[in-house]
């Protein structure tokens, strides 16, 4: 269908430029393995996963069949005092991936901002239950991304999120971790910075350790522009949270399912949280859906007193819906089967070496990588951030048939785990072509 026959005004875009996109359409209307299609049959090669999401490619023919077959059989289960087989194989399955025994059960949400909003109540109603009746308190981090929910945007850190809305009381955030003096064209985790996990020191005596429920963090911040945390950072905020009882939760729902080579983040830095969100991958992008990976010390605790009564007041009506089960199921058997869970570990040196010769070119002033992830960062025009960023988007899109995703003015990268060297080396000579021209 071409783009002109259609009426494109009723829709209100998510997070879009919703007058410039209609002036200028950008329309995908078919997707295999690694590969989107426009209207008009031109391919893009995705760079990003679709948003963080498609681990797996897309189309993948087990995904799809397990998606086809449960919609046959049984299209949706009410999700509250009733249950249905797979909604109880997906948490199985899931918490297999976990980085230890402790993690055994997981909450199921329809996406990531769904699950950390559930993860920072269950933190507030687990501090209750275990009769830490004043931490009530969430810290987050500056730059961060959450998800939209008041409880995301709150413990988020970006300042466009929140403008114009009402935030929740008994949130504070520490200090974010990029430094371009000090931290520039690092591969991997930077060397310096560890001490900044050290604010989370300050905050914690500016409002008491008896205030605060939880830490929420990205172990690597995604939406902000790929903020990979320093050697040692992760751990050193680990101990802080022991030291005061405060629980720690990694918001992986862009680093989960192999998107650094191991199945989360937490295994990759070797630092264990108390819970871990996540979602996109979760399914490979097909099926919306989202979960919170739970300790079992955590669970525990709401499980007290009358068994005939509700332990947690939160759900949703699609939590674990049917045929999201059966797409995480199929998704993350394909994850082991095709061995995708590391397959980013074995092709991240390749990726690592060809974006970093994209070093010098054009407006960039830093670039950033670990696992399958790249952030390539311009220096923004004179009072204009971002408008740099979105015409090297449009182009990559219109001109090159490439899919990134712009932060402000950087270059996000995150391709399916199935990607293969020639397709790194054509995202790296697009960008070296187009960006000089921005
Ligand atoms: C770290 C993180 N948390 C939460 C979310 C929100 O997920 P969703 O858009 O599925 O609500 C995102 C989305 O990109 C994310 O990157």
């Amino acid at each position: 269908m071409k783009n002109e026959q259609m009426n494109l005004e009723h829709l209100w875009m998510p997070f879009s430029a919703n007058r410039d996109f209609k002036s200028k359409p950008r329309l995908m209307n078919a997707a295999n393995g690694l590969y989107y299609q426009k209207p008009d049959g031109s391919p893009v090669l995705d760079g990003t996963a679709g948003l963080w999401c498609c681990n797996a490619g897309h189309g993948h023919e087990k995904i799809v069949t397990a998606i086809q077959e449960q919609a046959a059989k049984m299209d949706f289960g009410p999700s509250f005092q009733l249950g249905h087989p797979l909604a109880f194989k997906a948490a199985e399955r899931l918490l297999k991936l976990a980085p230890s025994d402790d993690f055994q059960y997981a909450f199921f949400t329809n996406s990531g901002s769904e699950a950390v909003d559930t993860a920072l109540k269950i933190s507030m109603a687990y501090q209750q239950h275990i009769g830490h009746t004043e931490k009530t308190m969430i810290i987050g981090r500056e730059r961060a991304y959450h998800g939209v929910g008041f409880g995301g945007i709150t413990a988020g850190g970006l300042p466009s999120n929140k403008k114009y809305f009402t935030l929740l009381p008994g949130f504070d955030h520490i200090c974010h971790t990029h430094d371009l003096e000090h931290n520039a064209f690092s591969k991997g985790e930077p060397s310096w910075g560890k001490h900044l996990a050290d604010d989370l020191e300050r905050v914690i005596e500016k409002h008491g350790a008896d205030t605060i429920a939880a830490f929420i963090t990205e172990p690597v911040a995604g939406s902000t522009g790929i903020l990979v945390p320093p050697k040692g950072y992760l751990k050193r905020i680990r101990e802080i949270c022991d030291t005061h009882n405060i629980l720690l939760i990694f918001d992986e729902v862009i680093t989960g399912f192999g998107r650094l080579g191991t199945p989360f983040a937490a295994q990759y830095f070797d630092v264990e949280p108390d819970m871990i969100t996540c979602a996109k991958g979760l399914t490979s992008g097909t099926v919306p859906m989202g979960a919170v990976m739970v300790k079992t010390e955590i669970y525990d605790a709401f499980q007290q007193g009358d068994a005939k009564a509700i332990d947690l007041f939160h759900g949703y009506t699609y939590s674990a819906h049917p045929l999201a089960a059966a797409a995480a199921l199929a998704a993350i058997d394909v994850y082991s089967e095709d061995g995708l869970i590391d397959r980013a570990a074995d092709m991240a040196s390749y990726w690592e070496d060809a974006m970093h010769s994209l070093r010098g070119v054009g407006s960039i002033i830093d670039i950033r990588t670990i696992g399958l992830m790249a952030g390539i960062e311009m220096e923004a025009r004179d009072g204009k951030v971002g408008a740099r960023g979105y015409d090297v988007f449009t182009d990559a899109f219109h001109e090159q048939g490439l899919l990134i995703r712009i932060t402000g003015d950087t270059v996000a990268l995150s391709p399916p785990l199935i990607i293969e060297k020639e397709h790194i080396d054509q995202i790296v000579e697009i960008l070296r072509k187009i960006i000089p021209n921005h």
